[in-house]
């Protein structure tokens, strides 16, 4: 089968990576860097054209106070320090979910914008953070902007389909995942790209996320070749 044109990535198993080594979990969130970097590496490599990664539910509110202050810095910090190399590798960085929350800062929200704005007119992938990002609030935000559209008149109740609610999405251009890859041997979606995942084929590997590198990419990409994607024929 042809190689995935855009693959997304739960990264799990931060939290547990660090408990087996006695660490405090936001160490094992900030050995994920290394993890990030060296997959964004692979995925050039391999042509692969969307990279969408999951760095916050809108679930992970819900954790510890100092965690949720941990990940709101690192990504500032992140974003900062290592924007230039993404451009540099020809990435055009994108952010899915709601930046906007109350609870996101000021300053986080321009090294968002400005990574977004510095690699705009990178070629060679892109690569999505989904971040306070959920699939339902996603799919609930698109359904009533059809909405607002109906009720303007803008759509008649008729034409409703899926391309039309499609078409309504934050990120109404990005082509559906053909692969999803969740590591550290969990297997559920936890609310990540369910429209859009529809005919996405899943792989789970063990691997904890900070352990992840290039060649376990490559596996993950070698076992979708070997799958058969029906579509629902024969
Ligand atoms: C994934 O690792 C990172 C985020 C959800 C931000 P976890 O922090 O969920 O790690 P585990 O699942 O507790 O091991
Ligand atoms: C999903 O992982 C979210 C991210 C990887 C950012 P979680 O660790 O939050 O998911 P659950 O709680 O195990 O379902
Ligand atoms: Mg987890």
């Amino acid at each position: 089968m042809a190689d995935p044109r855009h693959v997304a990535i739960i990264m799990d198993g931060n939290g547990r990576w660090a408990k087996a080594r006695g660490l405090p979990r936001t160490a094992g969130h900030a050995a994920g860097e290394e993890a990030l970097f060296d997959v964004v590496h692979g995925a050039l490599g391999l042509g692969i054209e969307w990279l969408t990664v999951f760095t916050f539910s809108t679930e992970n509110w819900n954790r510890p106070a100092e965690e949720v202050e941990f990940l709101m810095g690192f990504k500032e910090d992140l974003l900062t320090r290592r924007r230039d190399e993404l451009h540099e590798l020809g990435v055009r960085v994108r952010f899915l979910g709601d930046r906007h929350d109350p609870r996101v800062t000021d300053r986080l929200r321009a090294q968002i914008r400005a990574a977004e704005d510095l690699t705009i007119d990178d070629t060679n992938m892109t690569m999505v953070f989904a971040f306070n990002y959920g699939s339902r609030a996603e799919i609930a935000a698109a359904a009533r902007r059809l909405a607002a559209d109906i009720v303007a008149g803008e759509i008649s109740l008729d034409d409703v389909d899926i391309a039309a609610l499609s078409a309504r999405f934050e990120m109404a251009d990005m082509p559906d995942p053909d692969l999803v890859i969740r590591t550290s041997g969990e297997q559920r979606t936890s609310n990540f790209l369910l429209w859009q995942s529809a005919y996405a084929e899943y792989v789970f590997p063990d691997t904890l996320w900070p352990d992840f590198r290039t060649a376990d990419l490559e596996r993950c990409v070698e076992e979708y070749r070997g799958r058969s994607r029906r579509f629902g024929g024969v």
